[in-house]
């Protein structure tokens, strides 16, 4: 058996949560590899919405085990806040729910940190979800993270103080004016830390070595986007974990040559949140359209998330970089109603035309050129069959399969789980 992957392919957002609910039933195992509480996945289903943040999305299907991998970052006092969530729900998690022993922990100073690193670039700033998430990854890389394993040692509180402390210099290095309360923030913080040593730890990467071994079918599910990544993203907007397909092999322990199918997921169009360049990016009525007919706000800070068109110079960069072989197009939904649609498919980068991802994508070098389409009026929010979907959608779809040379399986028509359209 292989393992599959499901990624974002452009600057998250694009509705993973969703797609890995809708597949959860074709696998045995799902698994996050990277990031952490910055992700927000939303799922809709019997007309309820649920939010998860760390938590796999394969969660409220009772036959699959949700494993968090090595390389996710956990804010236990979230982590808690979404298992009450489930418990709310009667959801028995105990014995579908594993941790990687080798998962980093968020701690009350690295979310502290992120804030003091942020004030302190003022007007650079990343835009950061102020979760922790960069700070914790520079201390996995610079050896000095705790991590779940050490739950389980009975001298990880020294470990523990040692690493917060240092941590309370280090932001008074900043000199900026961030309030705080250590005590108050350690007493919600080692609760969650017992509600989490409830939960099963194991050895993640053997465990997937043996149920692949054992023929199980696991499904790789992806937070933010290819163009967040750590190397390959807008550096330096972008998130401390790689997004893309390798952040798999090294955040679960599995082989380059176990991957299977790379599910890659896109919006119609595309949105940003938090700052960064954003060629595409529109400022008029389309843009403000697209950001209240689709509901663009953060699942995790509730901030606008900035619209534009699709732009296949990125979204073809992001396919090559993950080695896709299925499409799924998010959110076409939203599109009813526009009667012109554009899609960018070259940059005029310094009075050259050129259809690659630059180095620097910024407006000041790169002007997008568009190809147009006539849009579609139809409401396809009630449609659940391909046949059903107007021309002018058929279209689109058909050029951005000839342009990124990948089928698009899955278009997606509404937030719930029944809203997909398999093609
Ligand atoms: P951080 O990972 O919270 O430090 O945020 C770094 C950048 O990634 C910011 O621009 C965030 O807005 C963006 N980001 C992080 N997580 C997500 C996500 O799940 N969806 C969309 N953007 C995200």
């Amino acid at each position: 058996m292989a393992v599959d992957l499901l990624l974002g392919l452009q600057w998250g957002d694009e509705g993973k949560g969703k797609i890995v609910d809708v597949l959860t039933p074709n696998y045995n195992i799902i698994a996050r590899f990277q990031g952490g509480p910055n992700a927000g996945h939303t799922l809709v289903f019997n007309g309820m919405k649920h939010v998860l943040h760390t938590i796999p999305s394969g969660i409220f299907h009772d036959d699959a085990i949700n494993l968090v991998g090595n390389g996710v970052v956990i804010d236990p006092v979230i982590f808690k806040n979404e298992l009450e969530k489930l418990d709310d729900q009667n959801l028995d998690y105990t014995k579908s729910l594993r941790l990687s022993r080798k998962a980093h922990l968020i701690l009350p100073t690295h979310r502290l940190l992120d804030a003091a690193s942020e004030i302190a670039k003022g007007k650079a700033k990343i835009g950061s979800t102020l979760k922790g998430i960069g700070p914790t990854y520079m201390d996995k890389t610079g050896r000095n993270g705790i991590r779940i394993g050490d739950l389980e040692l009975t001298n990880w509180k020294e470990k523990y103080r040692a690493l917060a402390n240092k941590h309370e210099r280090m932001i008074a290095f900043y000199k900026v004016d961030l309030q705080y309360n250590l005590d108050e923030l350690e007493t919600e913080f080692f609760k969650a830390i017992e509600t989490l040593k409830a939960l099963t730890f194991i050895d993640s990467e053997e465990y997937i070595h043996q149920s692949l071994k054992e023929g199980k079918s696991i499904l790789a599910e992806g937070a933010q986007g290819s163009l967040l990544d750590i190397d390959f993203g807008t550096y330096p907007f972008v998130t401390s974990s790689n997004t893309t397909a390798a952040g798999a092999c090294t955040g679960l322990g599995v082989a380059p040559n176990k991957i299977g199918d790379v599910f890659g997921i896109f919006k119609a169009y595309t949105t940003r949140v938090g700052s960064g360049p954003f060629p595409t990016e529109l400022f008029d009525e389309d843009g403000e359209t697209m950001g209240r007919v689709g509901q663009e706000f953060g699942a995790t800070t509730g901030r606008s998330r900035r619209c534009g068109w699709l732009d296949l110079v990125a979204l073809r960069y992001a396919c090559q970089i993950n080695g896709v072989t299925q499409l799924m197009m998010m959110k076409g939904d939203v599109l009813s109603g526009f009667k012109t649609l554009k899609v960018c498919t070259a940059y005029n980068y310094k009075g050259k035309v050129i259809t690659h991802l630059p180095y620097n994508i910024e407006a000041e070098n790169v002007t997008p050129i568009y190809t147009e389409f006539k849009g579609w009026s139809e409401d396809l929010t009630t449609m659940d069959d391909a046949s059903q979907l107007p021309k002018e959608l058929n279209d689109y779809i058909a050029f951005l399969e000839e342009e990124l040379d990948i089928p698009i399986k899955i278009v997606s028509v509404g937030p719930d789980r029944k809203q997909t359209i398999f093609r």
